[in-house]
């Protein structure tokens, strides 16, 4: 199977990382619940886990980096730590259902600044215009999960920091392939999941934390056990119950695996990788590609559709084939309405460090197969 589809979890890892994961269940308890060998273990791989991830984002100490399930958990914190009922929030047109989902939710009042797709100096303008006074935080995500637009986050965390407006960023696509610093952008939270460009196994996720926060769970955490308020420290304080640790033992190697080869180098990798799909793609008539003419402004997700031939029954069409995509709208109706793709959605392919340019030729052929079919060709 050629497996196009990291956008939403990568599938093939280093192979340490399932190494690791197996390794756990048998040895690993659970950390702050005793002091023998097997829970002094766990809470040293958690640790060495928070460590490697401070180092990776640029974090000040390891206790600024929580543990999630994933990243609609990270930012479910974050959301309900700087929202309240009515306050106003500004977010980018290119919002996953993870962040819109929690603001519909609060009752929150969502203003949107929007482009074009890879549009940044009008996204910029956009959300410049629109950060007024009244807005109380900004949400936005690094990169579009349905079309690999790499946002302005520079710019856009600037203008908070000048505007003294607190702002929560959506790492979920940029996370392994595009550097972040969390004293850089000095955001108050960054989510990530630990399963896609981190390479960890899926329920594992980071939130790395510019404040104490607002815990979402409230329950045990092995510390200050005679006092019935959340502890006042992180991680301790967004961490209730027994924490994942074999995924944290997995997410520990990804996160190894990203520091070694570095996400500027991921990503030139999975870059090249899109401009033979883009290429390839481009030329079969009947195919809308929607690919930046500036190759630097997008990851190595791209969204196309065919015409006449419904998204999800071209990728269902393609999984017959023996190739992974994901079509339809992706939990982003936010992106797809800026767009324009609203009506009827994509489909969309994802690499990773593990593709090869052969899969794109033989994706490219498929689709060119598919596309053939559809328009009565022999
Ligand atoms: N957000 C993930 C995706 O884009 C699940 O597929």
């Amino acid at each position: 199977m050629i497996y196009l589809d990291s956008a939403a979890t990568t599938l093939q890892k280093p192979a340490v990382v399932s190494e690791a994961v197996s390794n756990a269940i048998g040895r690993l308890a659970s950390p702050g619940r005793g002091g023998h060998r097997p829970a002094m273990l766990a809470a040293e791989v958690m640790f060495q886990c928070r460590q490697e991830a401070m180092k990776l984002f640029d974090v000040p100490s390891p206790d600024q980096v929580v543990l999630t399930c994933n990243a609609t958990h990270g930012l479910n914190i974050a959301i309900q730590s700087l929202v309240k009922p009515g306050d106003t929030v500004l977010i980018s047109g290119y919002e996953h259902n993870a962040v819109t989902r929690p603001l519909t939710a609060l009752g929150a009042n969502i203003k949107v600044a929007t482009s074009p797709l890879f549009e940044q100096e009008i996204l910029l303008d956009d959300f410049r215009t629109k950060l007024t006074g009244e807005v109380s935080c900004a949400i936005f995500t690094h990169v579009s999960n349905v079309f690999g637009y790499i946002l302005p986050i520079g710019e856009m965390a600037a203008l908070c920091r000048e505007r003294r407006i607190p702002f929560i960023l959506d790492a979920s696509q940029s996370a392994g392939c595009i550097s972040i610093s969390l004293s850089k952008l000095g955001a108050e939270f960054i989510a990530m999941p630990g399963h896609k460009g981190l390479y960890g196994p899926q329920g594992t996720g980071l939130l790395l934390c510019g404040q104490k926060g607002r815990p979402v769970l409230y329950g045990g955490t092995g510390s200050v056990s005679l006092q019935q308020e959340m502890p006042d420290f992180l991680p301790d304080r967004l961490e209730a119950g027994t924490q994942n640790v074999c995924g944290a033992a997995g997410l520990l190697e990804g996160l190894r695996y990203v520091r070694r080869r570095k996400p500027e180098e991921i990503l030139r990798h999975e870059q090249a990788l899109l401009a033979i799909g883009k290429r390839g793609l481009s030329r079969i008539g009947g195919t809308t590609v929607y690919a930046s003419s500036r190759p630097e402004r997008q990851t190595g997700v791209l969204s196309f559709r065919i015409r006449g031939l419904d998204c999800e029954e071209a990728g269902e069409q393609l999984g017959r084939a023996g190739i992974a995509v994901r079509a339809g709208y992706h939990c982003a109706p936010y992106a797809h309405r800026s767009a324009g793709t609203l009506e009827g959605g994509t489909v969309r392919i994802s690499v990773s460090a593990f593709n090869r340019s052969r899969e794109m030729q033989i994706l490219c052929d498929a689709v060119g197969q598919i596309s053939k079919k559809k328009s009565g060709g022999p």
